[in-house]
């Protein structure tokens, strides 16, 4: 006998499209984005809460898409690294050479547009608190965080790093 499995039809807004998807209630926001919607950017790591991997933006703000239930997205704005287009911090993260093997890389671009977008005038103490929610295996950290501030002196908020991000116009980010 077949265990039936109980699925509902939800709306997600995603990316600014309206997506239909047919999940279950256990569903997390990530398995959905990845197995349904076909947006693999965010990335499953632990699928505990602790690495970020998985980070995308809900109504502007970032969280871990790992442990949120997709049905709890409804009636929300959901934006993953497909969704970006370019942003100064993709192109940022690209010319500081903010990662290596890439795997951390799109949650970590998640957060820190999320930095930039809710906290423009962000101090060195900032940056270091909001840079705790991901994990890298690979970098020290060092070039992530000058990615962040380039980004943000761009802004005219911070001067802690007087280097600017210069022109790339053939960096594709979301391509990560
Ligand atoms: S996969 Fe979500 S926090 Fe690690
Ligand atoms: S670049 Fe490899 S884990 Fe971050």
């Amino acid at each position: 006998m077949t265990a039936h499995i109980e699925t509902a039809k939800i709306t997600l807004d995603i990316n600014g499209e309206n997506r239909s998807l047919i999940v279950r209630p256990a569903d997390t926001l990530l398995r959905v984005l990845r197995e349904q919607a076909g947006l693999t950017g965010a990335k499953p790591g632990c699928e505990n809460g602790d690495c970020g991997a998985c980070t995308v933006l809900i109504d502007g703000a970032p969280f871990k898409s790992c442990i949120i239930l997709a049905v709890e997205a409804v009636g929300h704005k959901v934006t993953t690294i497909e969704g970006l287009k370019g942003e100064p911090i993709q192109k940022a993260f690209a010319e500081k050479r903010g990662f290596q093997c890439g795997y951390c890389t799109p949650g970590f671009i998640m957060n820190c547009h999320g930095l930039v977008i809710n906290h423009p005038d962000a101090d060195d103490e900032t940056i270091e608190e909001w840079l705790q929610s991901n994990i890298c295996r690979c970098t020290g950290y060092e070039e992530i965080r000058e990615a962040v501030k380039s980004v943000l002196f761009l802004s005219g908020t911070n001067d802690g790093d007087k280097e600017r991000v210069g022109e790339n116009d053939g960096f594709e980010g979301n391509k990560i």
